[in-house]
C-alpha cells in the first residue's frame, strides 16, 4: 500500500489527496483518506489456458491478459477479492477466437505474440505496450503503472489507466457526445443523464459507450472499457501527451482492438458487443411524432393529412398523454375510447402505432402494474430495504429492477395487451437513465440496490446499464409475445451492447442550426460506436424550426437510419423553472406544430421531396442495414473511414458515407447559395446530375433549396424503388430501379425479404449481387442471386450513368431488347426482366 504523494491536482483526482501517516492519525481528521494501489513487480506468470495468462504481482492489483483473437486482447485488472467475469455489454454469443499465440519471457518483459500483435508486459511494474507486428507502430503504451484507489469512507473509488498519446493522434467514437468529431484535448464523463435541451458543452448525455478509436500514424485501434460505473476519458486535455481513463469502481476490464483500418476496428467491436436484429422494413420508413397527439381525432387528422398531401409515412407515435394519468400500459379512455379499433384503422391506412412506456410506475393501490409488481417484489429498494420512491411524471413512482432476470420476465409480459391484443406495432422506452425529477442528481441516490444478475450491487454500478436492461426486458418480452414479429423498440438511455435490443434517438435537442450540425455528428458518432439504428428529433425537440431548418434537417435525416420528426409541443418536461418559462413563452407566441406540411407551399414540397427520396432509397438502406448486421461496418461512417490516410477527410468531419456508396454533404447553415465540399481520392458522380468528378480535392457546389449535395462512388450500383405512401405498398411494386455509376469495374447488391418476420433466417431472403465492367465501348452487367425469397418484382429498370456515347444495341441474356435504350446526357435507360443474368450494351 503506497502513500499518495502531494502533487499538482489532476482532473481525475476528484478531491485533493490527503497524506496519512501514523504520527498525524491520532491528531488530525480529514474528510476522507485515500490509498493508492499500483501493480507491482511481476512475481509469477501463469499461463492458465492457451489464451489466458495471469500475472501475480507484488501490489494488490491483479492483471490477467487474454487473447480474444489475433487482433483483440483483453486486459482484466482487479483490486481486492476475486472479481466475477461478467458483462452486460459483451455479445453472449462471442468469446475468445482461435488465434496464433506464442509466449516468451525475457529478462525484463513477458511477451505474447499473435499473428498481428506483440504484447509486452513489463516485469518491473506490469506496464503494457502493444506493437502492430506488420507496421511496427506502437499502438498502446502505459505512461505510468496501473493504479487503483481506495478511501476509508468509500472503499474502492478509482481504477486508473494512463496511456501515452502520440503527437497528432486523433480520437473518435465514445458514443453520445455532442462535441467535435475529434475528441482530442478534452475530458469526457460517461454517466447516463436526462439532458433536456442539452448544448454542445453538456456532458454526460443520455447513454454510455466507453469505446473509442485512436488513429495514430495512420494506424487505427480501439479501446473498449467494459465497466458500468461512472467512467471518465481524458484525451490529452492537459496537453501532456497522456490519455487517462478511469472508472469510479469495479474492475478495469478493457479490450484492445487492433485495426489498422477504422472499419476493421468497427467490425471487431461489433462482434464483441453484438449487432441489432434486422428491423421490420416499416421501421426504416418515415415516422411522425409529437408530445403528444391526442385525442384520437387529432391523431387521425394527422394520418389523413399525410395521405391527402401525399407525404409518405409509416409510423405515428403516442407520447405519454395517451396513458391514464401516466400509468404505463393503460389508456386514457376519454381521449382514446377504443384503442384496438383506432390502431387497426390506422393500420388499414398504412400507419404503425408506436407508444411510449416509461420505467417509473405510479404508486397506486388500484393500479395492477403497481400491485402485481409490489407483490412480486420487482421494484428497486434502498439500502435500508425500503422501496425507492420518487417523482417522474406521477409524483410518486417506483422503478422495476431490470437487472434482475425475474423482473425482466415480469416486465416483458406487461406488453401483452398493447402488443398482442390491441395491435401496437412498436414501443418507445423513455426516461430510463433512470430520470428522476426534482433532484439535481437527476437520478437515484447511489445507495439503491440492484440484483445485477445475481452479483448484486448499488446504483453506482448499475446506473449506466439500467436503461439497457429495460430495453432488453422489453425486447425479450416482445420476442416472446410475438415470436414471428421483428420487434421495433426505440430507447433513450443505453450502454455498449444495447444496440442488440433497441434503436435510439439523441434526446431533447433544440431547433437551431447548431443542433442540426450536432445531430449529424451525434448520429455519426453513435454509428461508429456500434449503434447504427440512430436518429434525432428532426426539426428539434425544444423550440420551433424555421422552414429552412426543418427542410435541411429532413434532407439530412433521409440518411439517418431512424427518420422521425418529434417536438415537445406546448409541454414542460418537469424540468427547471427557466425551461418551463421558455416553453410557456413559446406557447404564448403561437407555437407551431412540426409536421412536414407545417410551413406550407414550397416548404411542404421540399419536405415531401426529402421523404420521397427516403422511400426511393429504402432498398439501398435496407441492404446497408443487412450488411451492417453481417459485417459490423456501420451504416453511417465519417468520411475519414473512407480514407483514413487523407487528412482532408478529417477536416470535413460532417460529411459522411451512408452505406458503402453515397457521400452526403449536410447543409448546416441558413441561406447558403454554395458551399465547399471535399471529395476523397477516386472518381465520383453527382447523384443528381450524373456529372463526374475526380476526387482528392475540394469542390465548390451550388446549393439548391430542395436537396443536399450527394455524390456516389464511381463503380457503385444503387437499387431504388418508386415512391410509395407507406412500406405496406411495396409488396405490390413490380419494378426495381438500378442506377449504375460506371467505372472500369463496379459492383453492388440488393438484399430483400418479406420486410417482417424471421423467414429470412430460413433462406427466405434474396441477395442479388451485381458486377459491372466497362471497357470504354461495351458495358457488361451481370447479376447472380442467392436465397429463396421471391419478391413481386418483375422487371429492373436500369440507368447506366457515365457513357461516352449513345449505345446502339442492348442484349439481355443473349436477346436484343425490343425497345431501344433511351439516351440522355451520358446516361442510357432501358428495362430488363428482374431475374436477368447478363446485360451487354454496345
Ligand atoms: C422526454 C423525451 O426525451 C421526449 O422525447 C418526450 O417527448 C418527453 N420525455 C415526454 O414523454
Amino acid at each position: 500500500m503506497a502513500k499518495i504523494k502531494q502533487k499538482a491536482r489532476l482532473p481525475y483526482e476528484t478531491e485533493p489527496g490527503t497524506i496519512h501517516s501514523e504520527k498525524t492519525l491520532n491528531t488530525l481528521r480529514y474528510e476522507d483518506v485515500f490509498y493508492t494501489h499500483s501493480v507491482g513487480r511481476v512475481l509469477e506468470v501463469d499461463r492458465q489456458s492457451n489464451h489466458r495468462i495471469r500475472f501475480t504481482t507484488q501490489g494488490d492489483v491483479r492483471l490477467q491478459v487474454e487473447v480474444w483473437g489475433d487482433n483483440m486482447i483483453r486486459f482484466f485488472l482487479a483490486y481486492g477479492r476475486e472479481a466475477a467475469d461478467f458483462s452486460y455489454a459483451r455479445d453472449p454469443e462471442f468469446g475468445p477466437q482461435p488465434a496464433h499465440i506464442v509466449c516468451r519471457q525475457e529478462a525484463e518483459g513477458y511477451f505474447i505474440e499473435t499473428a498481428s500483435l506483440e504484447v509486452r508486459v513489463d516485469l518491473v511494474d506490469a506496464a503494457v505496450s502493444i506493437t502492430d507486428r506488420a507496421t511496427g507502430v506502437e499502438v498502446h503504451r502505459y505512461a505510468s503503472p496501473f493504479y487503483a484507489r481506495t478511501t476509508l469512507m468509500k472503499g474502492l473509488d478509482q481504477m486508473r489507466l494512463q496511456l501515452k498519446t502520440a503527437t497528432g493522434e486523433s480520437f473518435f467514437g465514445l458514443g453520445d457526445k455532442a462535441w467535435d468529431t475529434d475528441l482530442s484535448g478534452r475530458c469526457f464523463e460517461n454517466w447516463n443523464s436526462d439532458s433536456f435541451g442539452y448544448g454542445r458543452e453538456r456532458d454526460a448525455l443520455y447513454r454510455t459507450v466507453p469505446f473509442y478509436y485512436g488513429l495514430r500514424k495512420g494506424h487505427a485501434y480501439g479501446i473498449f472499457l467494459d465497466n458500468t460505473y461512472r467512467t471518465h476519458f481524458d484525451f490529452n486535455s492537459n496537453k501532456d501527451g497522456l490519455t487517462t481513463l478511469w472508472a469510479d469502481g469495479g474492475v478495469f476490464d478493457y479490450y484492445f482492438i487492433n485495426g489498422p483500418q477504422l472499419d476493421q476496428v468497427a467490425s471487431r467491436y461489433a462482434r464483441l458487443t453484438g449487432g441489432p436484429e434486422l428491423p421490420p422494413l416499416w421501421a426504416l420508413g418515415y415516422h411522425q411524432c409529437r408530445w403528444s397527439y391526442f385525442p384520437e381525432r387529432r391523431l387521425k387528422e394527422v394520418a389523413a393529412t399525410f395521405r391527402e398531401k401525399e407525404i409518405p409515412c409509416d409510423a405515428l407515435y403516442l407520447d405519454i398523454d395517451y396513458m391514464d394519468e401516466y400509468r404505463c400500459f393503460t389508456w386514457d379512455k376519454k381521449h382514446f375510447p377504443n384503442p384496438k379499433r383506432m390502431i387497426s384503422e390506422l393500420r388499414e391506412a398504412g400507419f404503425h402505432t408506436v407508444v411510449m412506456i416509461d420505467p417509473g410506475i405510479r404508486v397506486d393501490e388500484d393500479y395492477p402494474v403497481y400491485t402485481s409488481g409490489a407483490e412480486q417484489d420487482v421494484f428497486c429498494r434502498r439500502s435500508t430495504g425500503e422501496q425507492m420512491v420518487g417523482p417522474v411524471w406521477p409524483p410518486e413512482c417506483v422503478w422495476p429492477d431490470y437487472t434482475n432476470p425475474r423482473v425482466r420476465d415480469w416486465w416483458g409480459q406487461l406488453y401483452r395487451e398493447l402488443y398482442v391484443d390491441q395491435g401496437v406495432s412498436g414501443f418507445w422506452n423513455d426516461m430510463n437513465e433512470p430520470a428522476m425529477f426534482k433532484v439535481n442528481a437527476l437520478t437515484f441516490p447511489p445507495d439503491v440496490r440492484h440484483d445485477y444478475d445475481g452479483l448484486t450491487g448499488d446504483h453506482r454500478k448499475a446506473h449506466n446499464i439500467y436503461g439497457m436492461q429495460m430495453a432488453r426486458a422489453t425486447h425479450e418480452g416482445l420476442r416472446k409475445l410475438q415470436p414471428e414479429k421483428r420487434p421495433f423498440l426505440l430507447a433513450r438511455a443505453n450502454f455498449s451492447g444495447g444496440q442488440r435490443y433497441a434503436s435510439l434517438w439523441t434526446g431533447d435537442n433544440i431547433a437551431s442550426w447548431e443542433h442540426l450540425e450536432l445531430a449529424n455528428r451525434q448520429c455519426l458518432r453513435m454509428a461508429i460506436s456500434g449503434y447504427s439504428f440512430v436518429g434525432t428529433d428532426i426539426g428539434g425537440f425544444v423550440d420551433d424550426p424555421s422552414p429552412e431548418l426543418l427542410t435541411r434537417w429532413l434532407q439530412l435525416a433521409v440518411f439517418h437510419p431512424l427518420m422521425r420528426i418529434h417536438s415537445m409541443g406546448n409541454n414542460t418536461d418537469g424540468a427547471s423553472e427557466t425551461e418551463t418559462a421558455q416553453v410557456q413563452e413559446a406557447e404564448a407566441t403561437n407555437r407551431q406544430d412540426q409536421e412536414p406540411w407545417v410551413h406550407g407551399g414550397k416548404h411542404t414540397a421540399h419536405n415531401r421531396r426529402a421523404i420521397e427520396l427516403r422511400y426511393k432509397l429504402l432498398p439501398y438502406l435496407y441492404t446497408a442495414f443487412e450488411r451492417h448486421i453481417a459485417t459490423g461496418i456501420p451504416v453511417l461512417r465519417n468520411l475519414f473511414f473512407y480514407d483514413q490516410t487523407d487528412e482532408q477527410c478529417l477536416k470535413y468531419g460532417d460529411q459522411f458515407m451512408a452505406g458503402e456508396d453515397l457521400l452526403v454533404c449536410p447543409v448546416t447553415a441558413p441561406n447558403l447559395k454554395s458551399m465547399t465540399v471535399y471529395l476523397p481520392r477516386g472518381q465520383w458522380y453527382s447523384y443528381w446530375s450524373g456529372k463526374t468528378f475526380t476526387g482528392g480535392r475540394t469542390l465548390r457546389v451550388r446549393i439548391r433549396p430542395d436537396r443536399l449535395p450527394i455524390f456516389v462512388r464511381a463503380g457503385a450500383i444503387v437499387p431504388t424503388l418508386d415512391v410509395v405512401q407507406s412500406t405496406a405498398e411495396i409488396a405490390s411494386l413490380e419494378t426495381l430501379h438500378l442506377t449504375v455509376f460506371l467505372d472500369a469495374t463496379g459492383s453492388g447488391s440488393l438484399y430483400w425479404d418479406a420486410g417482417e418476420g424471421y423467414g429470412y433466417r430460413q433462406e427466405q431472403y434474396l441477395r442479388c449481387s451485381y458486377v459491372v465492367n466497362y471497357d470504354g465501348s461495351t458495358v457488361t452487367l451481370e447479376q447472380s442471386a442467392e436465397g429463396e425469397f421471391t419478391p413481386n418484382l418483375r422487371r429492373t429498370s436500369i440507368r447506366l450513368v457515365g457513357l461516352d456515347r449513345a449505345p446502339t444495341r442492348v442484349e439481355a441474356d443473349g436477346k436484343a431488347l425490343t425497345d431501344a435504350p433511351r439516351y440522355h446526357q451520358q446516361s442510357a435507360y432501358f428495362t430488363v426482366p428482374f431475374d436477368f443474368r447478363k446485360v451487354v450494351l454496345r
